[in-house]
């Protein structure tokens, strides 16, 4: 076993080396190109950090109209997607459809595009960023058999989204501004990580030069899952299992307990163990919004006491178990009337200009090679295959 490095889960082995994103867990400090989150989150909006993430710096106001005109230009998909919704059962999971039609843009965009090409990569980049919303909107329309509504470009990027999840046809919709106010900062703040299970996932489709729309799906797969993305959605499931405060210290006695795979969804972070800084401007969001919308939710109220005990209870306060940023978007996303199904779906959505922009830092990189693991074999060492009449 000598020949490798063993080292499960990648607690300490950088995959690459990046500009993108830096983080210092220990710290609680989160970087998008060197400017920090939490003044990213209030000075800057969710197309601005696209940007930013992108090319390196912020716009001005001229790049940043150039920009949002670039992006509004590929907002509509084709025809044909409408289809390959259809095709999906009307009860399957949003994530499931996203899955397969995010991946499927690579059969629309594959023989015209040459990844060798930056101009071909880049336009790659956009249609994703564009494109994203609408498949989101179009997975929660055709999951409660309405039709679905087009791209309306004159809205900002979070407010065209809202109205494609909640416009009806021949009924005027207005977006509340609190809530597409809340929506820009929930994209703002899942816009990128660094190398996350997603992230990594589509570095490492990518690294075998496949095509970008369908490394993407690779990250929409594994963005899935409780223990990342999936961690908004199984926080309101557990919220709703818990269902009043009286219940609150039974489940905590079951999360301490070892030999109770249970664990409080929304809680703890392998990177941060301090508070994470998106959690912090997620909190304050989230209880500007409740407030604004003056929103009265037992479960809302199972969730902030479930703050209160978790930021107290030694338990959690000593293996610095705070509350992640999923507990409180899920939250957010509940009071703004987002149905759970929908969550991680979201979070994908916001996260897309991350994976691309690590794909593009990739490709552009002249040291990537494919990506190959290795492992330590444990399995039977050498033997004779008998034929079959000899076998035991
Ligand atoms: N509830 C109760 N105990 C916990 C929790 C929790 N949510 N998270 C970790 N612990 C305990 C765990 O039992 C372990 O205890 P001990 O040292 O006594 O064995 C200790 O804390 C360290 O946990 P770990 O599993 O070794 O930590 P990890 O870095 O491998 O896992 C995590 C990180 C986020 C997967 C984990 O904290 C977790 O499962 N949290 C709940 C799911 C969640 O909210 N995930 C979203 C993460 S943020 C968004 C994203 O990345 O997508």
């Amino acid at each position: 076993h000598g020949y490798f490095t063993y080292d499960p889960g990648f607690l300490s082995t950088a995959s690459c080396e990046s500009k993108i994103t830096f983080i210092d867990g220990d710290a609680g400090i989160l970087l998008h190109r060197g400017y920090p989150i939490d003044e990213l989150a209030q000075n800057a909006n969710y197309l601005q950090v696209c940007y930013l993430l992108l090319t390196g710096d912020l716009p001005n106001q001229e790049q940043y109209d150039a920009f949002r005109k670039r992006v509004t230009r590929h907002t509509m998909v084709h025809e044909q997607i409408t289809s390959l919704f259809r095709a999906f059962r009307r009860d399957s999971h949003p994530m499931a459809v996203m899955c397969g039609v995010a991946g499927a843009l690579s059969a629309f965009y594959h023989d015209s595009l040459d990844i060798n090409d930056p101009r071909h990569r880049e336009i790659a980049a956009y249609r994703l960023i564009s494109k994203m919303p609408t498949l989101a909107a179009m997975s929660y329309k055709y999951s409660i058999g309405q039709p679905f509504i087009y791209p309306r470009n004159d809205l900002s990027y979070a407010g065209n989204f809202l109205h494609m999840m909640f416009a009806i046809p021949c009924e005027e919709y207005k977006v509340n501004p609190v809530v597409e106010k809340a929506m820009d900062r929930i994209f703002i703040l899942h816009a990128d990580h660094e190398q996350n299970a997603s992230t990594s996932s589509v570095r490492l489709a990518g690294s075998s030069g496949a095509n970008p729309f369908a490394c993407i799906a690779a990250g929409i797969a594994s963005l899935w899952g409780p223990a990342h993305g999936g961690a908004n959605e199984a926080c309101l499931k557990m919220l709703e299992e818990i269902g009043s405060v009286e219940r609150i210290p039974h489940y905590v006695a079951r999360a301490k307990d070892k030999d109770d795979p249970f664990r409080l969804m929304g809680f703890g972070h392998r990177v941060y163990k301090n508070y994470d800084p998106r959690a912090t401007v997620m909190r304050n969001t989230c209880h500007q919004v409740l407030q604004e919308l003056d929103i009265k939710d037992p479960l809302l109220e199972v969730a902030m006491e479930l703050e209160r005990i978790a930021l107290s209870d030694p338990y959690f306060v000593d293996k610095k178990l705070y509350p992640n940023v999923d507990f409180y978007s899920g939250i957010i996303l509940k009071a703004i009337g987002i149905p759970t199904s929908m969550f991680t779906v979201i979070f994908a959505l916001a996260r897309t200009i991350g994976w691309i922009t690590h794909w593009l830092e990739m490709q552009a990189d002249p040291a990537s090679r494919i990506g190959r693991p290795r492992q330590l074999y444990m399995g039977t060492p050498t033997r004779t295959v008998l034929p079959l009449e000899q076998r035991k």
